[in-house]
């Protein structure tokens, strides 16, 4: 059994439904899983303990990337989160007529590997809440739970 931490940051709850989807996901397959709302909790340490941290968000500016803002003000810290050598994966709600599609994914892969973590997949981008996408959230779980 690993221990996996999701934090999530969410406006109108579709990217938090889909870490709700995850949190299923991962815990039937008998792992214990711990899901935090971003306006909840503070970055420093975080990580620590954890075998695994999947984060997600959605993105909400027009040409330029602004992650939603209680993920925002968490992400300042991910520096002091304790991610090195952390597995790490990124998913995200957004809506595809933007020009940086789910752009949260890139953001949280590429300072997540600065920071020394390691990606287990393909962050997981969706449209809506994921209640249309089961297949994709199937495929993401199995993704993280081949690398755990
Ligand atoms: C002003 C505005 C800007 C947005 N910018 C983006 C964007 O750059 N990329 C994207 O994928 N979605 C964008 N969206 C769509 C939202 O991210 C999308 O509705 C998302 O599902 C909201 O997720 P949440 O409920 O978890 O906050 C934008 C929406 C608005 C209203």
């Amino acid at each position: 059994m690993s221990k996996i931490l999701i934090v999530y940051g969410s406006s109108t709850g579709n990217t938090e439904n889909i870490a709700r989807l995850i949190t299923r996901g991962l815990s039937d397959a008998g792992h214990d899983v711990t899901l935090e709302n971003a306006a909840n909790v503070k970055a420093a340490g975080l990580a620590k303990g954890y075998d695994a941290v999947l984060m997600g968000a959605s993105v909400w500016g027009d040409t330029e990337i602004e992650l939603q803002d209680d993920f925002d003000t968490f992400f300042e810290g991910v520096g002091e989160m304790g991610l090195e050598n952390c597995r790490l994966a990124a998913f995200a709600s957004g809506e595809r007529g933007y020009e940086h599609f789910c752009g949260a994914v890139d953001v949280i892969e590429n300072r997540g590997r600065e920071c020394g973590a390691i990606l287990m997949t393909e962050g997981l981008r969706l449209e809506g809440d994921g209640s249309d996408s089961r297949e994709e959230v199937a495929a993401f779980v199995e993704a993280v739970l081949q690398k755990l």
